[in-house]
Formats: C-alpha cells, sequence, structure tokens
C-alpha cells in the first residue's frame, strides 16, 4: 500500500465507547501494542559495553543492553530461573545477576553462573539463555517489538527511508539533549488524533502556524507505516526562532514521520530532530515523551529556542486540548464524531485521521493470538 487518498465529505470518528472502554483498551494491548514497534531511546544512550537501559513496554519489562561485541540486545527482564526481574533503571553492568539467588547472565543473556551449580546433577548452565525481544536500530534510535513475528520496521517505513536520510543524516550520531513530558488523562486515540489532524492548528497552534509552518502549505498524508506531514518553513520576516533555513542544506522544512501506533520522529526546521513517544497505561491516561537528539548533549542558543518554544506553546497547547476531549467522549453525549474532509486533503481537514482509523482498523481485524 503506498500513499492513502480521500475524497471529501463528511465522515464518522470511531465509536466514542471505543476512546473510553476497558475492554476495547484490553483488545488493544493484544492486537497493537503487542505487536508493534516501540521506541526505547537512542544507541548513544548505550555507548559502551555494559551499558543498559530497562524499560516498560505495556507493562512488560524489557532490558536493552550493548554487549562486548558492540551489537544491542534486547530481553525480557526476567530470570529464567525463576522469574524475578534482573535489573531496574538504566547502568552499566558486565553481567547481570539475579537478585533473588543470583544466577548471572553475560551480555548475549546466557547463563555463566548458578551458586552450586556443580552439585546439581544433569545442570547444564549452556541450556539457560533469558527471553529475547526483537531489537531494530533505526538511524540509530532503538526500537523494539514484542511480536516475534513482526515486520522489520525499516521494510514496513521502506517509503519514508530517503526522505529521513536527507533531512536528518547525522541522527544516528545524535545525543540525548532534553525531554518534555506529560501524562495526559486522555485515551491514546484521541492523542494520536490530536497530534496527525492540524485542522485545529490555525485555532489553537498560534506561534507555530504564524512563525514555523505555513498552514496554507501544510500537508498531511497516510501511508502504511503511519502518516507523513511536511510544510517549507517560513521565511526569515517571520520565523519564531533563529533557525537558518537553507534548501542546500536540507534545513528548510518541517517534517514529521509518525509511525503507528505509538513513536514519531520531527524535523523542525534548521534540521533541529525530536522523537514523540507514547505509552498508554491505562484507558483513559497516557505518557508523552519527547527526547531532543542534537550533535551535542548541550543544545546551542538556536536549538534551547525551539525546545523552549514548543514545550511552552505547540506541546504545552494539546495539553488540555487532548484532556477536554477525553472527558467530553466519557459523557456519552454523542456517539460518534463527525470528521470533516476536503478534497484537496489541505491543513483543514481531517483525513490524516481517516487514516488513522484505517490503520487502527487494519490492526484490530487481526485476529488475536
Ligand atoms: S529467580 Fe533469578 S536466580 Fe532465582
Ligand atoms: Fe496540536
Amino acid at each position: 500500500m503506498g500513499e492513502m487518498s480521500f475524497s471529501g465529505g463528511v465522515y464518522q470518528s470511531l465509536p466514542s465507547q471505543s476512546y473510553c472502554d476497558d475492554t476495547v483498551f484490553s483488545q488493544e494491548r493484544t492486537r497493537i501494542f503487542r505487536r508493534s514497534w516501540h521506541l526505547i531511546g537512542h544507541s548513544t544512550d548505550i555507548a559502551n559495553f555494559g551499558d543498559y537501559v530497562v524499560e516498560e513496554i505495556d507493562g512488560i519489562s524489557v532490558i536493552v543492553i550493548r554487549g562486548q561485541d558492540g551489537e544491542i540486545r534486547a530481553f525480557y527482564n526476567v530470570c529464567v530461573h525463576r522469574g524475578h526481574e534482573l535489573l531496574q533503571g538504566s547502568g552499566c553492568t558486565k553481567k547481570m545477576t539475579c537478585p533473588y539467588h543470583a544466577w548471572t547472565y553475560d551480555t548475549t543473556g546466557q547463563l555463566r553462573a548458578a551458586p552450586n551449580a556443580a552439585s546439581f546433577p544433569g545442570f547444564e548452565k549452556e541450556k539457560y539463555k533469558l527471553r529475547s525481544v526483537r531489537v531494530e536500530l533505526f538511524f540509530g534510535l532503538i526500537l523494539v517489538n514484542l511480536d516475534d513475528a513482526a515486520q522489520p520496521l525499516a521494510s514496513l517505513a521502506e517509503s519514508a527511508l530517503p526522505e529521513i536520510s536527507e533531512y536528518a543524516p547525522n541522527l544516528p550520531h545524535y545525543r540525548r539533549a532534553d525531554r518534555t513530558d506529560r501524562l495526559a488523562q486522555a485515551n491514546w486515540k484521541v492523542v494520536a488524533e490530536n497530534f496527525n489532524e492540524c485542522y485545529h492548528c490555525a485555532v489553537v497552534h498560534k506561534t507555530l502556524t504564524a512563525g514555523v509552518v505555513d498552514p496554507d502549505q501544510y500537508r498531511t498524508r497516510g501511508f502504511d507505516y503511519g502518516i507523513r506531514h511536511a510544510s517549507p518553513a517560513r521565511p526569515d520576516s517571520q520565523k519564531s526562532y533563529s533557525y537558518v533555513a537553507d534548501p542546500e542544506a536540507r534545513t528548510d522544512k518541517f517534517l514529521t514521520w509518525w509511525f503507528f501506533p505509538l513513536f514519531a520522529l520531527q524535523v523542525y526546521p534548521g534540521g533541529i530532530v525530536n522523537t514523540y513517544r507514547w505509552k498508554p497505561l491505562i484507558v483513559n491516561r497516557t505518557k508523552i515523551e519527547v527526547d531532543w537528539w542534537l550533535p551535542d548533549s548541550e543544545p546551542n542558543a538556536v536549538e534551547r529556542e525551539i525546545i523552549h518554544q514548543h514545550r511552552t506553546t505547540t506541546f504545552a497547547e494539546d495539553g488540555p486540548i487532548v484532556d477536554s476531549v477525553q472527558r467530553g467522549l466519557e459523557t456519552g453525549a454523542i456517539g460518534a464524531g463527525a470528521l470533516v474532509v476536503d478534497d484537496a486533503c489541505s491543513s483543514q481537514s481531517e483525513h490524516p485521521i481517516m487514516a488513522f482509523t484505517a490503520l487502527y482498523q487494519g490492526a484490530m481485524d487481526i485476529p488475536a493470538p
């Protein structure tokens, strides 16, 4: 499937109840969250042998650790002896020793030592290995997937790769520089739909639309991997922070690749990169984390401007919006929302929610395992 197309008209959103119902949320956990790619961080977060990070993916604790051979591997954070968790948080360790009975694994997940091992007839250390989790590097970003049969992200998102290479060429070397986060009191789909449609941009995001993107030229299009957003940057006379929009250097656009269902990569004018990840905690709570990836872990003056601007305008402005929509949907007053689409699929059209719905329904139709 290439680019999706939609005709102008009035359509229905998903039923309001699907944003509020625990049963739907549990189906989404099985059919979507456990089968999709989740952003963990960047390979420069764990640059050295033994560096690790532990993250929860849909309530499942996963270790991502760099081995002596430089490979990044991921494992369920579960000791195969009797199930205790091995590591917490982040840090550096050349071996993983379980706090319960001190079984000790190397960074490839192989059991290396167990107390009193020589005295257990038939006990073979070689037979015990941590259960691995699929991991993929994507322009230096670390993604994991709990589904062993999942399509590789690089093939799923193949059509986006050339443009990402062009507009974020140095991302594989970038470092974590800043984070903005928020706990949305809203279902993850409310948050995803809000992130992807720009019908509200001119109403809610005055700084963004006046000084970063051009709503007349802002375009969003659905693909098999998710939704691409693109706009030329505002000219120097209008820009809201001190970026240099140079077409030669490919710093003259605002670009977003939103990957169904729970992460996105953005390039702001000036070539300044962030990622979004969304963590659905319960049916009406979603943690939102925005990380900025820059050439240096210390942002320069221009980078500081956009990080601050994003945190205090675009990001902050969407906070009360999604919480309010969730409260509205939970009243049961509307059975389903209206989606208004124009023939041009302009920025003032809700076709991105049609694209979201198509991806969502496709994923939910897969029979539960
Ligand atoms: S559960 Fe880990 S050593 Fe026993
Ligand atoms: Fe918004």
